[in-house]
């Protein structure tokens, strides 16, 4: 469906959040200061053509689609479950805390969903290399603490044969979200069984693991962050996987502007990946709530989905729902396309300290995932 017919079926643009417009860069900032502009794609200045289309779409409306056709299969719930791995492991969590494996460091972060009791003795956790302090919220900024000796930022890890560095960050993170390896997993055999180079975009790409694992698998990549630092990483990433000449587009651009621009240029992917936050800043400010503009930014990945495409995944944290409600929405979204849709929650299992006693399992994220059938 072309977006003129489309709007046959548009509601107009309300506090419902089924339909945005993509002025914000217009409005005032509500907090904070207005991030850096956009450098334009791949570290390139942008063309005069593409500066011109990038000001006319900070006026432009777009309105979400009724969609029509029967609803996919549903498959719920789907707990998809990351236990040790090469780089990494959930050794134990309880009172609010968790402790893992990262490569040769142990760390201790904090972890509300871990109402549960620690299984190891405290002089085990003591005796950990790095330990977070500061705020208990998710994405809250705090510092870290090295009670054995003092630590570099970042550190080599490994996952799925993709070389990259975990990183000691202000907001808790360290570079990579090993939950997310079980979509990993399935993009990795989705891209080996394919018989063909798959389109992969990875929207909200952070440090790029998710790029490396499908370029390194021999998908065309297009990865987009709003983080000039994020793509920084990701590009040192790149570099240690010794995949520089692979086919990876980098973009720091605002998630949302850039699918639209997809969608207008008629692009097609086999395979999306979007890992939105809760609250996002755009390259030039744009806000990004996740209740608000969830529903128009799935709609247009459902526009850009190639017609043999392999699949759309959706993961949210750190919110106040249930998986049901990205299940549903994108039953919804993908109305008439046919398949299933799979939806349930991330699990990370503690793996004890050998990597070998299988524990308790630690909620992460919630996910949602269309495939064709
Ligand atoms: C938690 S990370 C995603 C993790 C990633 N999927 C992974 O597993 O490595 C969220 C990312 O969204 C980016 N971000 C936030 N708001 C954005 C926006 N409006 N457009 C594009 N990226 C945004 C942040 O810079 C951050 O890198």
């Amino acid at each position: 469906m072309k977006d003129k017919d489309r709007r046959k079926a548009q509601k107009p643009a309300g506090k419902s959040g089924f339909g945005e417009k993509t002025a914000a860069a217009k409005r005032p900032s509500a907090r904070g200061p207005v991030q850096p502009r956009r450098q334009g794609e791949a570290g390139h200045p942008p063309a005069r053509a593409e500066q011109a289309e990038k000001r006319a779409e900070t006026v432009e409306k777009v309105f979400l689609a009724l969609r029509e056709g029967a609803r996919p299969a549903e498959r719920v719930p789907v707990i998809l479950e990351t236990g040790g791995s090469e780089s990494f492991r959930l050794i134990d969590s309880g009172n609010g805390e968790k402790l893992e494996q990262y490569g040769p460091y142990r760390i201790v972060r904090p972890e509300a969903q871990a109402l549960w009791p620690k299984s190891l003795p405290e002089h085990v956790w003591q005796k950990a290399d790095a330990i977070f302090t500061g705020d208990t919220d998710e994405d809250g900024m705090g510092r870290w603490r090295f009670p054995r000796e003092a630590l570099g930022e970042t550190w080599p890890l490994s996952l799925l044969g993709v070389d990259f560095l975990g990183r000691f960050t202000a907001f808790r993170h360290v570079g990579v979200f090993p939950e997310q390896l079980a979509h990993w997993r399935w993009m990795k055999d989705e891209i080996d069984r394919a018989g063909r180079p798959l389109k992969v975009l990875n929207l909200f790409g952070y440090t790029g693991v998710a790029s490396l694992v499908a370029a390194a698998a021999g998908a065309e990549v297009t990865h987009v962050d709003a983080s000039k630092k994020a793509i920084g990483w990701a590009r040192e990433n790149q570099a240690l996987s010794r995949l520089d000449r692979a086919p990876i587009r980098w973009i720091c651009d605002d998630a949302m502007k850039f699918v639209q621009r997809e969608v207008r240029r008629g692009s097609r992917y086999d395979i999306i990946l979007t890992d939105p936050p809760k609250f996002g800043r755009g390259t030039n400010g744009e806000v990004w709530h996740l209740f608000e503009h969830l529903p128009l930014m799935l709609d247009q990945c459902r526009e850009i989905l190639a017609p043999r495409a392999r699949g759309l995944v959706l993961t949210a944290y750190s919110i106040r729902a249930s998986f049901y409600s990205m299940h549903e929405l994108m039953r919804e979204t993908m109305r008439g396309r046919g398949g299933v849709v799979e939806s349930g929650e991330l699990v990370i299992r503690e793996a004890g300290l050998d990597g070998e006693t299988p524990g308790r399992a630690l909620s992460t994220s919630l996910f949602s995932r269309w495939v064709p059938e």
